[in-house]
């Protein structure tokens, strides 16, 4: 794909392209490969970064994340040093300190909104109109990353496209499907109590999918998928457009099942039995809800 350079030349092609035939078949299912036009946005550069994370810190400083230090594939986030941190002399110190410089909710700043706004447009256009319905929550998350950093193992509750803009790395996304890289106990833990829930296992790395990203590509990782990074030698920026789906059922299953095995009992697995998910699922409803109030008021 050709490199699209000129501010005309961006707002006018189209941002993300798959073949439509792997999008259908794999969206929210597997991981496959994307390509995109946004590697030369002047808003996704380093000196406008530095913009944007002057104004977060003045608006929506918790949006801001910043941590530091030599860390291992295995390592639990709360596990990792979080030192106070100024972020515009962060991002200028970013190809010496071995840092993970994040931005959640990048649309909440005017600038980025588009970002999600096309982006997301575009990937409906591709998924169909049953896409919009389907979701609760969408946002934008863009990753400044350290020469050689590695991002932790993990699973998340959004689906994603991970689009890399600066930079190249490698990423490691695993079949959630498959219990032995990815136990129930893991994904019970994961929805209930421990979002570090998913635990790394080495022997099993050869069958991780391993794409390397580099400006113009990107990777689909669906929701749960596990997934690590390794940046090369180089500062990397990546966009995420991620989406979380309205349907907690099997997420909400899982949370059931968590209670159940603390019971003793060996719950069956969400998918098995669309009539067991729901009734699961109703019947830790009201736990959950109370929980997202608890959380949000404080
Ligand atoms: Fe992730």
């Amino acid at each position: 794909m050709p490199a699209i350079t000129t501010p005309e030349a961006i707002s006018s092609a189209r941002w993300i392209e798959a073949e439509q035939q792997e999008f259908s078949d794999k969206f929210n299912r597997a991981s496959f490969q994307v390509a995109h036009q946004l590697s030369a946005h002047p808003l996704l550069q380093l000196p406008a970064l530095m913009d944007l994370a002057d104004r977060t810190l003045k608006n929506r400083p918790d949006d801001l994340h910043y941590d530091m230090g030599k860390i291992r594939v295995e390592q639990r986030w709360d596990a990792i040093e979080k030192p106070p941190f100024f972020p515009r002399q962060a991002l200028r110190q970013i190809e010496e300190c071995s840092a993970w410089f994040i931005f959640r909710c990048a649309q909440r700043d005017p600038n980025y909104r588009v970002f999600l706004d096309r982006g997301l447009a575009e990937i409906k256009a591709m998924i169909g109109s049953r896409l919009e319905s389907e979701i609760l929550v969408e946002d934008i998350i863009i990753f400044v990353t350290s020469p050689q950093r590695v991002t932790t193992y993990h699973v998340d509750r959004e689906c994603n496209f991970l689009l890399q803009i600066r930079g190249s790395k490698t990423i490691h996304v695993f079949d959630r499907e498959d219990r032995e890289v990815l136990s129930n106990e893991e994904l019970e833990r994961f929805w209930s109590v421990d979002f570090n829930a998913a635990v790394y296992k080495p022997h099993l790395q050869h069958r991780a999918a391993s794409y390397k990203l580099a400006p113009g590509n990107g990777v689909h990782i669906p929701v749960n998928c596990p997934h690590w990074l390794q940046n090369d030698d180089n500062v990397s920026v990546s966009l995420s457009v991620n989406f979380q789906f309205k349907d907690g059922r099997r997420a909400n299953a899982y949370r059931a099942n968590y209670l159940l095995r603390k019971l003793g009992l060996n719950p069956t697995p969400p998918g098995k039995s669309a009539l067991l998910d729901t009734v699961k699922s109703r019947a830790v409803a009201p736990l959950v809800w109370a929980k997202k109030m608890q959380k949000r008021l404080g």
